[in-house]
């Protein structure tokens, strides 16, 4: 069994009497260090599909499991331990908190465990080197460059050493050289801490760079024809 076993997804919306059918049966599996590039048309569920994925909306049917275990199947306290734990989620206005800066944004996630362990402060100092960001410990994000900001962005979702990190349109904002960046950082860092990586994105570049890249079309993944 993959590490990431997602079978028959369905999610529906309902806008008053009619129901929009976004994810329609929808199967995957990857394992950890492998990558995925998902692309496909505005509108056609790739960020529902992250959210799911990242337990932050539950799907209408069908089951996503993780290394054998179903976060939809906990409670809600377990569940946002489990995404605590297990996913990195870096969203494409990177959604830092202005006032603070980069060091204290990155450890962002370890507040869950009351406060920022000695090995937390070595790990976001030590992520932020690998992102090329040692230099700027100290500066809040209006200070920093739209690239800079994402890679704090995925400095601060690595740092829990997450099995599945998630990126919905990383590269969306940037011009094209920090595009490059982030996207060659994506491509390295999740490997070498063996995370499995999904990334929706509208950038061929980026996608045929990828291990694997599907399509999201009618509901479900399907091979790029
Ligand atoms: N909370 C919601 N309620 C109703 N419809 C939604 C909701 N979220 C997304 N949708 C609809 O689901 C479809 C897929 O949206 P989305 O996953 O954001 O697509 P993408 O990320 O591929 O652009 C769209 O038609 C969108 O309008
Ligand atoms: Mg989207």
């Amino acid at each position: 069994m993959s590490d990431l076993c997602v079978k028959d997804l369905c999610k529906t919306y309902s806008n008053g009497q009619e129901q929009i059918s976004v994810l329609d049966g929808l199967c995957l599996e990857i394992n950890r260090g492998d990558n995925l590039a998902v692309i496909g048309p505005s509108g056609s569920g790739k960020s529902t599909l992250l959210q799911i994925l990242g337990v932050l909306d539950a799907p209408s049917s069908g089951t996503v499991e993780l290394q054998g275990s179903n976060p939809y199947l906990l409670g809600e306290n377990q569940q946002a331990k489990f995404r605590n734990q297990h996913i990195g989620f870096i969203f494409q206005d990177h959604h830092l908190l202005p006032q603070w800066n980069v060091l204290e944004n990155t450890l962002l996630p370890s507040l869950a465990f009351g406060k920022a362990t000695a090995e937390h402060q070595k790990r976001a100092r030590d992520l932020l080197d690998r992102v090329g960001l040692s230099h700027r410990l100290g500066h809040v994000p209006s200070q920093l460059s739209g690239g800079e900001r994402e890679r704090v962005a995925v400095a601060r979702a690595l740092l829990l050493k997450p099995t599945l990190l998630l990126a919905d349109e990383p590269t969306g904002n940037l011009d094209s050289e920090n595009a490059k960046k982030i996207g060659q950082l994506l491509l390295e860092v999740p490997k070498e801490q063996n995370a499995i990586l999904i990334v929706v994105t509208h950038s061929l570049e980026l996608a045929s760079s990828m291990a694997a890249c599907r399509e999201l079309r009618h509901g479900k993944l399907v091979e790029i024809t």
